[in-house]
């Protein structure tokens, strides 16, 4: 053993987070219970994988991206994964090793360019698959055999990269994103109709260029989250890098009509935090409810936490409330729970809308402190109550973001099926779960058994077949 080989030595290239290096077919999976009939798609999750050992310090958010998908029909279930197959990692199987730096190597002198590992989600949306990573263009994939197509621009509409967290509205079925840049323009927001034509794209102004996860939707409105994770290779040695926290700047939210521009945008400020993930926002034309898992402070995004993430509980994100008050201005921020998680998801026919129920990943109330993200619970949140139901995996597991599908497309909002994918310590393999929303701690629907792991990734969506 090599003790300068990166993944001798980073946590996240090391048990579950290891990358899986088999692409692979299954069939007839086993199953423990009964998946329900009305189950008839593909869950799809993206995460990094990286297919090389790295040439230099690994940060989680480099791997290249792998599609793990399940599709479920008449209670069977079958699996099956690839990589994406960027250009960049062509290049690589060409040389037969590692080419590119990571995302904490760039802007330092590096010259060998820039991966777009569409590592991070993977969306339907005009029946085109796309493999996401916030700093490139989507990547295009057959949904079926997860083949990739190639970088996707919109018929050359797009220019720029396009966010991992796309928001598609229920009513209209237009794709909403943005892209940022540590370069002007820092910010281009972009419409795509329902069709999948990009019709709209317009730059809007910022105080300064940051690393903008996510963003969230209203029926009238759009909220951009600018925190104070300045992204810049402007002044990188007093800053201490190409990304660095910078409290003193505080927050930012910015709000702007669906039907105006740039020009309406009206930026409210708030205590410095950090946003990888809301749950959801509404308004009501007076305030925007906009919930979030927040962070008090970020230490995630420099070389030394990308071999030591640090993680604390005390710093990690907490399910929070923002309103925003529109006619007199003003931020109130208020806790739903003291619980420490991520991957908040609510039923997407109530993105933009009011929602009830939320889903996220939370540390298990029998997990130890540790230095690395890891949860093993799901919270099913009662928001109109105040109250929530928790799913514990056990303290060996690993869960990962919950998906809720509807049981039928009217049905209620908590009326159908969260699934999730956890990963059992004990038998070195993941566990596909169908969970009664309902009935989120009680005996599981269905739960797919595994043939291998599948490392602790990022983001994924349910696709009913009638969708792809
Ligand atoms: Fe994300």
């Amino acid at each position: 053993m090599n003790p300068a080989r990166e993944s001798e030595q980073n946590p996240f290239l090391r048990g579950n987070f290891a990358p899986w290096r088999l692409e692979g077919d299954a069939e007839d999976l086993e199953v423990v219970g009964r998946i329900p009939p009305e189950l008839d798609g593909t869950w799809y999750r993206n995460g990094p994988n990286p297919a090389y050992e790295p040439r230099g310090t690994y940060h989680w958010f480099d791997g290249d991206g792998m599609i793990h998908a399940i599709r479920l029909r008449d209670g069977r279930a079958s699996y099956r994964n690839r990589w994406v197959r960027s250009a960049g990692l062509a290049e690589e199987r060409t040389a037969g090793r590692a080419l590119y730096p990571g995302l904490l190597e760039m802007g330092g002198g590096e010259t060998a360019g820039f991966k777009n590992t569409a590592n991070t989600n993977v969306v339907l949306h005009a029946r085109r698959l796309l493999a996401l990573m916030e700093a490139a263009p989507p990547t295009e994939l057959d949904p079926v055999s997860l083949d990739t197509r190639g970088e996707y621009t919109f018929d050359g509409r797009l220019s720029g990269p396009m966010t991992a967290h796309p928001k598609i509205d229920p009513e209209t079925g237009e794709m909403l994103f943005f892209g940022y840049s540590p370069v002007p323009p820092f910010l281009q927001y972009h419409v795509a109709d329902r069709s999948g034509r990009l019709c709209r794209s317009e730059a809007i102004d910022v105080a300064w260029p940051s690393m903008m996860h996510d963003f969230a939707i209203t029926k009238n409105h759009v909220v951009f989250i600018l925190c104070p994770l300045v992204f810049s290779f402007e002044n990188m040695r007093e800053r201490g890098g190409a990304f660095s926290w910078e409290p003193e700047r505080g927050t930012r939210l910015g709000v702007m009509p669906r039907n105006g521009g740039n020009a309406d945008v009206r930026w409210f400020e708030t205590d410095p935090c950090y946003v990888f993930h809301p749950m959801n926002a509404y308004d009501d034309g007076r305030t925007i409810v906009l919930d979030v898992a927040r962070y008090d402070r970020l230490g995630f995004m420099t070389p030394k936490a990308a071999r030591d993430p640090g993680w604390r509980d005390a710093d990690a994100a907490r399910l929070q409330r923002w309103r925003l008050d529109l006619a007199g201005g003003g931020v109130t921020l208020t806790p739903h729970d003291d619980r420490s998680g991520e991957f908040p998801r609510v039923d997407e026919r109530r993105v933009g809308r009011p929602h009830r129920w939320g889903y996220m990943a939370v540390v298990g109330a029998d997990q130890a402190e540790e230095r690395m993200p890891r949860w093993t619970a799901i919270r099913r949140y009662d928001l109109a109550r105040g109250t929530f139901e928790t799913r514990a995996f056990g303290p060996a597991s690993g869960v990962g973001e919950p998906v809720f599908v509807p049981r039928r497309p009217d049905a209620a909002e908590d009326d159908g099926w969260v699934l999730c994918l956890a990963y059992d310590g004990d038998r070195n393999a993941s566990d596909f779960y169908v969970l009664d929303a309902r009935d989120v701690a009680g005996e599981p629907v269905a739960v797919v058994r595994l043939p291998h792991r599948i490392p602790y990734g990022f983001h994924g969506n349910w696709a009913a077949r009638t969708a792809a």
